[in-house]
């Protein structure tokens, strides 16, 4: 069964919608502290809801906004409509809506990525390879930290809990750089793509991560939690990289995890003394 004929067209008219309410100094709610949501994101779940229960009757959905149908069915749909929202309400141009195909077993079996503001599709179909607007898509070969592009993310809300500052600091500090851009799913397709060589996040959600990771797989690359164990939709430890540079992440995640190898930082107030 192939779901991307009639997948692709609902992401890129999701990604429609979402750029007539770009830029337009849309009202901002907060669904807690920090978390933002504005009438794109629902408005955009509503359409690609409706959609795929017209394709696809019988399927689950789980939206990030709020839709939960038939979540027993053996095929369940995971719909992220708006993944940025935060660059989105400010105006900044990096999102994209996601929606993935997965089994009651958690097997992925389809997903897309839309990034309207550059209007490239991502996708993936399991067994099948992954495409960028059609054409086959492939990790990168960087075959050290030293020399890798990485990417990250942190989470909206109880931030001060979270350590990713400390992985954010070392990695940065040893590497080519760490974006820190503001999608997960279109950091996991810049995995795909080659353009980032890895990836990490805590506190991911399936929305955010179910078409990502399929199609990083898909593109020859490797998705893991920390430890090294296998991903699953519930994880919400996402570690993806081109494969060829993951068994020294995981080493790098390890040490920084038990405190070994850190960096020290130049201290800003010698810094500064140093200047006057
Ligand atoms: C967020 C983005 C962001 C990530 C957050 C997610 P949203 O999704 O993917 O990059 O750091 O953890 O919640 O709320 O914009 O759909
Ligand atoms: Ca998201
Ligand atoms: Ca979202």
């Amino acid at each position: 069964m192939s779901y991307l004929a009639d997948l692709e067209p609902i992401a890129r008219e999701a990604g429609a919608l979402l750029m007539t309410y770009f830029d337009r100094h849309i009202k901002i709610e907060y669904k807690g502290d920090v978390d933002l949501v504005t009438a794109a994101d629902r408005a955009s779940e509503k359409l690609i809801v409706e959609r795929l229960k017209a394709r696809w009757p019988k399927h689950g959905i789980v939206g990030e906004e709020g839709t939960r149908t038939d979540t027993e069915a053996e095929y369940r749909w995971y719909v992220d409509p708006l993944d940025g929202t935060t660059n989105f309400a400010h105006g900044y141009p990096v999102f994209c809506v996601s929606i993935a195909l997965a089994r009651r077993d958690g097997e992925l079996e389809a997903g897309v990525l839309y990034d309207p503001t550059r209007n490239e599709l991502f996708a993936a179909e399991r067994g099948q390879g992954a495409t960028l607007n059609s054409r086959p898509m492939h990790v990168s070969t960087t075959s050290r930290i030293l020399e890798a592009i990485l990417g990250t993310g942190f989470p909206s809300h109880k931030r001060h809990r979270n350590p990713n500052i400390h992985f954010y600091q070392q990695l940065t500090l040893r590497s080519h750089g760490v974006r820190r851009a503001g999608s997960a799913a279109l950091d996991l397709a810049n995995v795909a793509s080659g353009r980032y060589d890895g990836f990490w996040e805590f506190n991911l959600n399936p929305w955010d991560t179910a078409a990502g990771v399929l199609i990083v797989q898909e593109a020859g690359g490797k998705v893991t939690r920390f430890d090294g164990s296998p991903f699953r939709l519930d994880s919400e430890e996402v570690l993806a990289s081109n494969g060829v540079i993951h068994q020294e992440l995981l080493q790098n995640f390890r040490e920084i995890f038990d405190g070994r190898g850190l960096e020290p930082l130049p201290s800003p107030v010698e810094y500064a003394r140093s200047r006057s």
